[in-house]
């Protein structure tokens, strides 16, 4: 009797198994069943990357979009991929089911940044970076820098007074400064020099063909990384003797509880500093550009950051910024808002399927990248109206959810966004209320580097506002355009 009861329950424990089995089996053959979305793979191995590489990536996204809709494939650098342009996907994709979509970045980039940065992980490890690095970025901790800062921004648009300078680079350099300033305060800036030459070969090598032979710039690239990295050891040694507490990035990063090793730690530096300076600097200087292009918006920035000035002066405060005062800058930071839309500097950003995933009935299968289009969500009329045009009032009213995503969304969002928008903001005051400007040359080209960009950088003369200006230097070329 013992035995037949131990049969029956084998027997239905197998039932169960094989119920449970079909089940699944039936399930996923149903959703390898569904359909992929709508485009096309193109050529065999190099897919549709020669129509995407050969115009502006933006004009191949959005013609893509206008046949396809708002979800499809294609095939680029090497993979093949779904690109998502609805608010609703970006949401599914970043947010609600982030866990289904991990960052994928090329084996070649990730070598060079280092392979324990905070943008390549998931999971327990990312969220203790995250935390480490949000510490040092939360408005609490860079309110204390605001003086520094606006040294940075006040010294960089003097020693450029009254000559031609390329936007872009001096945007970069002053980027790049704050960058260190809130990595390491103002105790490691002896080291700026060396830690600006190798970072420089470092960038040159990352945007270059991954070759690795002796003389190739991705060769130069990996040798100043490994330069950077020894330079990174010696400011952890000298802070370990020192003992003191530090409240900027490096200090959070190196607490004891913390458990980092030196090479997780140099990683993650160098990934905040790639991470902060170019996205920072082309924004600025589309800024330029479009101030330039508005001269009511500019005269309403200027006029609001005046105000600032006269009304310290009249209370008797002191003369420099503090936190209150970015606060109090609304014009300003809508013209911010709309550059960020507008400009559009991350048109996407790339994840990887760890599973087969549905999304609206289509098939989204392991292992192929997809891509939340940023800057057709930013240029779609659904969301919003006359999207081609500069219009920073828009931001009087808040923008539809999942709508504005310029600092992406979810987990992976940037945690520097607060540090951004203050630097941008206190390099306005200071070039608004003292500076004019003309841009010499084109100025409606753009070039892509790998962000988009005014053409050459946006060369433009700057002059003191206190300066007399000749006609010649007004008007360098046909195309200079004086403004203010
Ligand atoms: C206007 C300038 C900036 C823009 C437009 C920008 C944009 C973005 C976007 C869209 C992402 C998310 C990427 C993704 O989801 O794949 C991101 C991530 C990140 N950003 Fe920024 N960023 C800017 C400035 C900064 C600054 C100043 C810092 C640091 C000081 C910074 C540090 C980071 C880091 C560390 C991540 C990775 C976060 C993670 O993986 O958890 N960014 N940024």
């Amino acid at each position: 009797m013992e035995t037949f009861t131990t049969m029956i329950s084998l027997v239905s424990c197998l039932l169960i198994f094989f119920l449970v089995y079909s089940f699944i089996k039936f399930f996923n053959s149903k959703r390898r069943g569904l359909p992929l979305p709508p485009g096309s793979l193109g050529w065999p191995y190099i897919g549709e990357t020669f129509q995407l590489y050969s115009q502006n990536p933006n004009v191949f996204f959005a013609s893509k979009e206008k046949r396809y809709g708002s979800i499809f494939k294609t095939h680029i650098l090497g993979c093949p991929s779904i690109m998502i342009s609805s608010p609703e996907a970006a949401k599914f994709v970043l947010v609600t089911r982030a866990h289904l979509f991990k960052p994928t970045f090329p084996a070649s980039k990730e070598r060079m940044l280092g392979k324990q940065a905070i943008f390549f992980h998931q999971g327990d490890y990312h969220a203790k970076l995250r935390k480490l690095v949000l510490r040092a970025f939360m408005p609490e901790a860079i309110k204390n820098i605001i003086p520094d800062i606006e040294s940075l921004a006040m010294d960089s648009l003097k020693s450029r007074e009254g000559q031609l300078i390329n936007t872009y680079l001096e945007m970069k350099t002053y980027s790049f400064n704050v960058a260190l300033l809130s990595i390491f305060g103002k105790d490691e800036m002896l080291y700026r020099e060396d830690l600006k030459r190798c970072y420089y070969i470092l960038e040159k090598g990352y945007n270059s063909m991954s070759i690795n032979l002796p003389g190739t710039l991705f060769n130069k690239s990996l040798k100043a990384r490994k330069e950077l990295a020894q330079i990174l050891a010696k400011i952890l040694s000298t802070r370990r003797q020192m003992r003191h507490d530090h409240n900027d990035l490096l200090g959070s990063f190196m607490g004891e509880k913390e458990g980092l090793t030196d090479e997780q730690i140099a990683d993650n530096i160098i990934g905040v500093i790639f991470a902060a300076r170019d996205t920072t600097a082309s924004v600025l200087t589309w800024i330029f550009k479009y101030l330039g292009e508005n001269p009511n918006v500019l005269k309403a920035v200027t006029e609001e950051q005046e105000s600032i000035i006269k009304s310290k002066e009249e209370s008797g405060e002191d003369k420099v910024l503090v936190w209150a005062d970015t606060k109090n800058m609304p014009i300003t930071s809508r013209v911010i808002q709309e550059t960020l839309r507008v400009a559009s500097i991350l048109s996407f950003t790339f994840r990887e399927a760890v599973e087969d995933v549905e999304y609206e009935g289509y098939l989204i299968p392991k292992g192929w990248k997809v891509l939340p289009l940023f800057r057709n969500i930013h240029h779609s009329a659904d969301n919003f109206r006359e999207p081609e045009k500069f219009d920073p009032s828009r931001f009087e009213v808040a923008p539809k959810p999942n709508t504005f995503l310029p600092f992406g969304n979810g987990i992976h969002s940037c945690p520097g966004n607060e540090l951004a928008k203050l630097e941008i903001l206190v390099l306005l005051h200071h070039l608004t209320t003292k500076y004019r400007w003309t841009v010499v040359g084109e100025q409606n080209g753009i070039q892509y580097s790998p962000f988009p960009l005014p053409q050459n950088g946006l060369p433009v003369r700057l002059f003191p506002k206190t300066q007399k200006i000749n006609a010649d230097e007004e008007n360098p070329s046909p195309t200079s355009q004086r403004l203010s």
